[in-house]
């Protein structure tokens, strides 16, 4: 959303509170609750056409933006679209807010943290649990139906501001966990036996290609994003395909930037082709807030408003989130710039979404409408919180000194502009928590004699005046840790960074105190972009380094149970960590993720980055030493090519005799039914202290003279499992291999390569396991 203090202002002053009993096809008015609209015999569709059909040209044009008007007259009321629930439930949006009834609610850790646990369980229940509050909120007045999360771009640069707010650098992570969190909200199957009710709708943003916010003057709303086929096909678009196709989710969100010269909400093969040509989107096409607007003001894409309108409409989009749309469609009708016709099925796939939630039905007859505010910050959400900070907790590296031991420390020292952090630990596009625990509070519970010198005044730490006092405070500790790191001054919506490096005095402080100290340092890295902390390799009394993202409420405790070992860390990075050269070597605004030597460029993400990265994607360490092994997995693969295919090109008769290496086949081809093989992998906890392990499946295609841009890598499964100290645990991972053990060439066309495929098991830092497969095609001989 576009920081919009005059519209949010203006908001706050005219959006009337969503009441209980303020619902459509009210009962207690004879005279309206007659309309076809309202008979629940009839199907959605039937339902919200009659309704479109009793409304006027001005009247449509009013519901289609977020503050819809609703229609006195049909006893439909106003609603508020927007409202948002990224990590828990959210005032950002105007559709919710707090007051004394529910003064808050469970703030879970940013998304990149619990993204790092790996674990889709999890990942499935905070979506509950963030739909149980939310359900609760709106019983009350307090909040809206519509939730404009998750955001599930693709964490592509390591400065992009909005990076904490998703799963990650890798589409399938961020693919799972779109599906895990959007069926959490949403909850089809638990709503109702009644049809596609929805527990609350949930909304995939931003489509598409939009992770650059503000980085060196280029910003969002101008930015023309250029990407390639192939880096759409495997990268940007597959997180928005699994969220509609498998999440199926009840709203798509349309992005301020354009991709390759077309503004995202009017492009009509983005919207009207893939999303709900292709994926069959089951809900509406929403607009970033006001970016109809923008690309009309801001890059003066079409002649006037009403053009801009038309084009939105007809490229599918279906709501407004602005009122662009309110102002400007009555005339766009009238110029026949656009057909009512349009303006009505957008309509009529927004009051579908309204109808699947029960706003149209008696309150009493929905299901959670007993949920209230004794439903929110219950005491197991809380749990959750803490829980999926734990989870996420990333320990990078350990001489040995963690855990420390809660006997021998007599003096702790608690140093850095994040030490004390609350408000920090929520990170963006939060609602206020039901408590917090700083990292210091946390700490404190485990040692009497703490001493708190926070060593700079912010994060920004521009002066060194407050550095002494903590130097000297060190000289007398047994232990200090020392919470670095950033905040939404240094990395926000509308702010990238410019370098990886710690802002200010920062890195000094780290020195300084480690210089001055006897005893331990741990360093806690509180920061959602990785940073370059190489320095850390010359400072040799830090003797641990843990990375915690942004923990959320409770992200104080989950910091001191993983330093004092009453949690055993199991996460793992959910991104690569770039040297500082990376980001004086490569722009920004350089959408390509594969390296291209000729023009010095490295290639992004684990997947395609050629240079040497502090810590690989998927790095994380434990107290415990795991042990893996292959239990199965098929050493040969065969395909068949579907016999029903004419093969028009000759591919397959042409290689009758051999088949080559190498030789990439059209996944359009092949019977990609049921085509798949289950891997299952032992592992063993050789202790010493029980805990949780992340199985990584990795593959390595076999080159291809055919296709360039060849990931090195990429991961194709992943399973979070929990081991006691001795035990083995097996874990079965399910590779389907039209999806999973495919590359997209330069068309943006998904191919199998014939050869020898490699499985990995494992991150680069883990003593690895290397399988090959071998993949032929049946009835040819080798
Ligand atoms: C509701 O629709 C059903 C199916 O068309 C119809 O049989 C019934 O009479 C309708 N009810 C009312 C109250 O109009
Ligand atoms: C830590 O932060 C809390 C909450 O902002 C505040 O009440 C407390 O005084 C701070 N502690 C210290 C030692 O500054
Ligand atoms: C790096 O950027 C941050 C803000 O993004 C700034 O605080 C810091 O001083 C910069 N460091 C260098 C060495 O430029
Ligand atoms: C690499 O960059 C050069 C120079 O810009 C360009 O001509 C070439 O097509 C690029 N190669 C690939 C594979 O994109
Ligand atoms: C086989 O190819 C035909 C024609 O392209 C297609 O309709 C059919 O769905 C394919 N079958 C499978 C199992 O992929
Ligand atoms: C995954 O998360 C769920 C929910 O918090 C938890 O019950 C389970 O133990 C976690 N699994 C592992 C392996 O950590
Ligand atoms: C994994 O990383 C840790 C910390 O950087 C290092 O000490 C260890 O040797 C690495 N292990 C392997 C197998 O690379």
């Amino acid at each position: 959303m576009k920081n919009y203090i005059f519209l949010s202002l203006f908001l706050s002053f005219l959006i009337v509170p969503i009441s209980c009993q303020k619902h459509a096809c009210d009962e207690g008015s004879p005279q309206t609750s007659k309309f076809p609209f309202c008979n629940t015999s009839l199907s959605y569709v039937a339902r919200a056409k009659d309704l479109v059909s009793r409304l006027t040209l001005q009247e449509k044009a009013q519901q289609l933006v977020n503050a819809a008007a609703g229609i006195s007259r049909l006893g439909v009321p106003a609603y508020e679209w927007w409202s948002e629930a990224l990590h828990g439930v959210s005032n950002v949006g105007p559709g919710t807010r707090f007051d004394s009834r529910v003064p808050g609610a469970t703030s879970f850790p940013a998304v990149i943290l619990s993204a790092a646990s790996f674990n889709a369980s999890l990942w499935y229940k905070m979506g509950q649990v963030v739909s149980t509050e939310a359900r609760a909120m709106y019983n009350v007045g307090l909040a809206g139906l519509t939730f404009w999360s998750p955001n599930v771009n693709v964490f592509r640069d390591p400065r992009w501001g909005r990076g904490q707010e998703t799963p990650g650098e890798d589409p399938l992570v961020v693919s799972r966990y779109a599906v895990k969190y959007v069926t959490g909200l949403q909850q089809v199957d638990e709503a109702t036996s009644q049809g596609d009710r929805l527990k609350v709708s949930s909304c995939c943003k931003h489509y598409t290609a939009y992770d650059l916010d503000n980085w060196k003057g280029i910003d969002r709303f101008h930015f023309d994003a250029k990407v390639t086929k192939q880096d759409l096909e495997d990268t940007y678009q597959p997180p928005f395909k699994s969220c509609v196709e498998e999440g199926h989710v009840s709203s798509v969100m349309c992005s301020y930037n354009r991709v390759n010269g077309i503004p995202t909400c009017a492009d009509p093969d983005l919207l009207q082709g893939i999303v709900r040509g292709q994926w069959g989107l089951d809900g509406y096409i929403v607009s970033d807030c006001d970016s109809v607007e923008v690309y009309y003001n801001a890059i003066h894409y079409t002649a006037t408003p009403e053009d801009a309108v038309a084009l939105a409409l007809k490229a599918g989009l279906n709501m407004n989130c602005g009122n662009f749309l309110g102002k400007y469609t009555v005339n766009a009708v009238n110029q026949k710039m656009v057909d009512v016709s349009i303006v009505d099925q957008a309509l009529v796939y927004n009051y579908i979404v309204l109808m699947r939630l029960g706003f149209f039905d008696d309150p009493k007859s929905i299901p959670f409408a007993n949920l209230g505010p004794s439903d929110v910050c219950t005491s197991d959400n809380q749990q959750l919180a803490l829980d999926a900070a734990k989870q996420g907790i990333v320990l990078l590296e350990n001489k040995g000194a963690l855990p420390l031991s809660k006997t021998n420390i007599k003096n702790l020292l608690v140093v850095g502009p994040n030490a004390n952090a609350t408000t920090v630990m929520i990170s963006n596009y939060a609602g206020i928590p039901c408590r917090y625990t700083s990292p210091l509070q946390g700490l404190k519970k485990y040692i009497s004699t703490v001493t708190y010198a926070p060593g700079c005044n912010n994060v920004k730490c521009s002066d060194q005046s407050l550095i002494s006092a903590a130097t000297k405070a060190a000289s007398n500790a047994d232990a200090v840790v020392v919470v670095v790191g950033l905040d939404q001054s240094i990395e926000a919506e509308g702010l990238d960074r410019v370098n990886l490096t710690l802002p200010g005095f920062q890195e000094k402080l780290v020195k300084d105190v480690a210089d001055a100290t006897k005893g331990t340092v741990i360093l806690v890295i509180m920061a959602a972009g990785p940073i370059d902390i190489s320095f850390t390799n010359s400072v040799n009394k830090i003797e641990a380094i843990l990375w915690v993202g942004y923990p959320g409420q409770d992200g104080g405790d989950a910091i001191a149970q993983v330093i004092f070992g009453d949690y055993n860390p199991g996460g793992r990075s959910p991104f690569t960590w770039y040297p500082q050269s990376y980001a004086d070597q490569v722009a920004m605004s350089d959408m390509n993720m594969r390296a291209n030597s000729s023009r010095n460029f490295p290639g992004r993400t684990y997947r395609f980055y050629t240079g040497k990265s502090l810590y690989e994607f998927g790095h994380g360490l434990s107290y415990s030493t795991f042990c893996t092994y292959l239990a199965s997995v098929p050493s040969t693969i065969l395909i068949e090519h579907n016999t029903s295919f004419s093969d028009p090109h000759n591919i397959l008769s042409t290689n009758s005799a051999t088949q080559l290496d190498g030789q990439a086949i059209d996944i359009s081809t092949i019977n990609c039914l049921d085509l798949s093989f289950l891997l299952i992998t032992g592992v063993k906890n050789n202790g010493p202290l029980d805990g949780s392990h992340v199985v990584l499946v990795f593959w390595e295609p076999p080159s291809s003279e055919l296709i360039s841009g060849i990931p090195i890598k990429q991961l194709i499964g992943f399973e979070r499992v929990d081991i006691k100290v001795g035990k083995t645990e097996f874990v079965t991972v399910k590779i389907n291999i039209c999806e999973l053990l495919t590359v997209v060439d330069s068309d943006g066309k998904r191919k199998l390569v014939i050869g020898e495929h490699t499985i990995l098991i494992g991150s680069s830092n883990e003593s690895q396991i290397r399988h090959h497969v071998d993949v032929r095609l049946s009835g040819f001989s080798k």
